[in-house]
Order: C-alpha cells, then sequence, then structure tokens
C-alpha cells in the first residue's frame, strides 16, 4: 500500500482542541483537517471530543453532531447517508472511504479524518472534482448508437449481456479509487484514473453500445489507459467492493485483441 499522501494544498500548522459541551459517556476524539481558502491561512487540524454515548454509529453522524453543536463552520459534503450517492468520501485514519458506511467502532483511538488525497480542497473536507468530472464527460458516458432501435421496442440484452454489467455500474463516483492510486497523483493531468477507467469499460461492456471502435481508439493513449501499473490499490479502496484495476486490464485485452 502506498503512503498517504496530504491534500494538495496542504501545509499544516497548529491548530486546535475543542472540549465537548456534553462531557462524561465513551468521548472519542476526532482530529479534523480544517482549511478555508478564504481566510488566507494555513491548513490546520482541530480535535473535536464526541460523546459516542450521545451519537449514531458512523463517522458522518460524529461529523454531523461536531458540526451541530460544536463548530458550525465545519465543512464537508453528504446526501444519501447510504453508500449511495458518493458524497461523503475522505480519508478517515489513513483509508479512503465513505464517512456513512464507516463504523467509528472500526477505527482505533483518535479519528483522524482529512479530504480525499492529492486533489485541491475546496474547504475542510471538500476536494474540487473539477478535473475528476471533466475526466468523466471525455469517456462520453452514455449508451451510443448507430443503427436505429427495433420497431417498438426497446433495446433489449440477455440476461448475459446484462450480467456483464455487473461488478460496474454500482460505482457511486466517490472517486476513493482514483485518489488511492499513486499513477493518478502523479499524472493525474493526463491519466484516467481507476474510476473513469472503470466507467469507461462500463460502456466498453455495454452489449447495446456501437462505439467500440470509437471509444477504444480515444482510450489507446500511453498516459490515458496505460498509466496503470497494476498497483491495486484501487480495488483494496473502494467502498463498493469493485476492482477498477479488473475493469482496466479488461480494456488492455480489448486493445490487443482488436490489432491480432
Ligand atoms: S491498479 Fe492501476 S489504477 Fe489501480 S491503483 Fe494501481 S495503477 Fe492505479
Ligand atoms: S470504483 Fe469504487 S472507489 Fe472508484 S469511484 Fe467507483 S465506487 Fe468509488
Ligand atoms: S452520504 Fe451518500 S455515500 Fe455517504
Amino acid at each position: 500500500m502506498a503512503e498517504f499522501t496530504l491534500p494538495k494544498n496542504s501545509k499544516i500548522k497548529g491548530g486546535r482542541t475543542i472540549p465537548s459541551p456534553q462531557p462524561g459517556g465513551a468521548m472519542r476524539n476526532f482530529k479534523v483537517y480544517r482549511y478555508d481558502p478564504d481566510s488566507g491561512k494555513n491548513p490546520r487540524y482541530d480535535t473535536f471530543e464526541v460523546n459516542l454515548d450521545e451519537c449514531g454509529p458512523m463517522v458522518l453522524d460524529a461529523l454531523i453532531k461536531i458540526k451541530s453543536e460544536q463548530d458550525s463552520s465545519l465543512t464537508f459534503r453528504r446526501s444519501c447517508r447510504e453508500g449511495i450517492c458518493g458524497s461523503c468520501s475522505m480519508n478517515i485514519d489513513g483509508k479512503n472511504g465513505l464517512a456513512c458506511t464507516t463504523a467509528i467502532e472500526d477505527v482505533k483511538g483518535e479519528v483522524k479524518i482529512t479530504p480525499l488525497p492529492a486533489m485541491d480542497v475546496i474547504k475542510d473536507l471538500v476536494p474540487d472534482f473539477t478535473h475528476f468530472y471533466a475526466q468523466y464527460a471525455s469517456i462520453t458516458p452514455w449508451l451510443q448508437t448507430v443503427t436505429p432501435p427495433p420497431a417498438g421496442k426497446e433495446r433489449l440484452q440477455s440476461p448475459e449481456e446484462r450480467a456483464k454489467l455487473d461488478g460496474l455500474y454500482e460505482c457511486i463516483l466517490c472517486a476513493c479509487c482514483s485518489t488511492s492510486c499513486p499513477s493518478y497523483w502523479w499524472n493525474s493531468d493526463k491519466f484516467l484514473g481507476p474510476a473513469i477507467l472503470l466507467q469507461a469499460y462500463r460502456w466498453l461492456a455495454d452489449s447495446r453500445d456501437e462505439m467500440t471502435g470509437e471509444r477504444l481508439d480515444a482510450l489507446e493513449d500511453p498516459f490515458r489507459l496505460y498509466r496503470c501499473h497494476t498497483i491495486m490499490n484501487c480495488a483494496n479502496a473502494c467502498p463498493k467492493g469493485l476492482s477498477p484495476a479488473k475493469a482496466i486490464a479488461e480494456i488492455k485485452k480489448m486493445e490487443v485483441e482488436r490489432i491480432v
């Protein structure tokens, strides 16, 4: 596993410890990365004490409790609270994951929380996804066809064809994998990274799509696809249990098979 890398604009200095307004019970410290670019100050860590007897079981519950009771300026993304939207991805105790599906009891001692590594930070735990989404748009992530659909019918798939999308369609674009990938840390300007390549394969594997050749042409590039060196951090990081490395291997296989 590669060493943890702080967000790009990090230079930790100082910080503060904020005591819980409700001491007693099962207290736990949460050491949280704080950064407000508008303040002109360097990033810091703040430590918040949380009474776990009065808190839900997940790391996201603790963050919501801290924001509600101790510091309303603490900034993070969340929406579904069910591991579906991908909004609450962050680095918890040195591992990328979803705050809403990471149990506090699975973290020993102080819970250290930082934004996803190697991305610019907008504020506190909110990384800037602009480049990631532009890369997603670049793979044209929608069904593309040239032939008209059968008259009066949808474009159907057999159960076997549909099964080829299992392990791909579940991706929630949380970027936990891409921001765990050393190749993406160093070359994210050109390498698409595991999340976007898994999404690219999702369309290559779709029996209804008729742009396979064009999709493979767009990926065949020393950087966009071939910067993956099969380090496998991506598969370890995925909170949905997916394997972007396997999807990338399938794309490479398709590239080779159309040449021979
Ligand atoms: S297998 Fe490829 S995409 Fe996944 S972490 Fe390694 S280099 Fe990155
Ligand atoms: S493959 Fe997994 S870790 Fe990567 S973006 Fe999709 S859901 Fe997140
Ligand atoms: S809040 Fe939606 S995945 Fe965590």
